[in-house]
């Protein structure tokens, strides 16, 4: 093996902006499903909008929203303190990186606009249930769109960068999001049955009347 192929040569290990990035990736989805639980437990964010749960909604969207543009800064910053690989840094490899950050946005946006604020941003433990399930674009291609096309995004910015880093970033993303969506999936389900069986009860309450 030539010494330009081993990892430690590929990544710089000793930047702290590697490890920190890494942390802030981990830290997002930690950070939401900690709150969004507490919240479907004690509802303290809706009461600390006065009861308005939808105002508590879009305050922790905000949140989170914030966080994903501060782990953006991180990254990025952490890719400008990695070497470059030359077989990365083609224009091949930069159009391809391109390509994948739009493919990838394209995916956020439209997941985002499918399920609306609330819908993307935890709603559902506020009690702020879509009314039925979104099957339409980009939910046809993909189960997760936020999850992909941010991940796709990572892979796009290593790539545009010319950074192997990046690429092991992407990978610890990849795995991150792997464990969320095992985490979060199903939880989500569970709130959604649950109003399914409470519907079930009213219709059947009605019948007897
Ligand atoms: C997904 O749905 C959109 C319309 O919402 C449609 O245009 C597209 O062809 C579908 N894609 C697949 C892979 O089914």
């Amino acid at each position: 093996m030539s010494s330009s192929s081993r990892l430690t040569d590929m990544v710089d290990f000793d930047q702290k902006s590697l490890l920190i990035s890494a942390a802030s990736i981990a830290f997002n989805p930690l950070f939401w499903n900690i709150v969004a639980r507490r919240e479907y437990r004690t509802h303290f964010l809706t009461r600390l909008f006065g009861g308005n749960r939808r105002a508590a909604c879009y305050f922790l969207a905000a949140t989170i929203f914030s966080l994903g543009l501060f782990r953006d800064f991180l990254y990025e910053r952490a890719l400008r303190h990695q070497p470059s690989h030359p077989l990365l840094s083609t224009d091949l490899a930069t159009y391809a990186g391109y390509a994948l950050i739009a493919a990838g946005n394209v995916l956020v946006v439209s997941s985002t606009w499918a399920l609306g604020i609330t819908g993307t941003f935890l709603g559902d433990y506020f009690g702020i249930l879509m009314d039925s399930m979104v099957t339409g674009f980009p939910f046809n291609v993909t189960d997760a769109p936020m999850y992909y096309g941010s991940t796709m995004s990572f892979l796009g910015t290593a790539l545009v960068y010319g950074k192997p880093a990046g690429v092991l970033i992407t990978a610890w993303v990849f795995l991150v999001y792997k464990v969320a969506l095992a985490y979060e999936n199903p939880f989500t389900a569970a709130i959604y049955a649950k109003r399914e069986r409470e519907r079930a009860g009213q219709k059947g309450g009605k019948k007897e009347l």
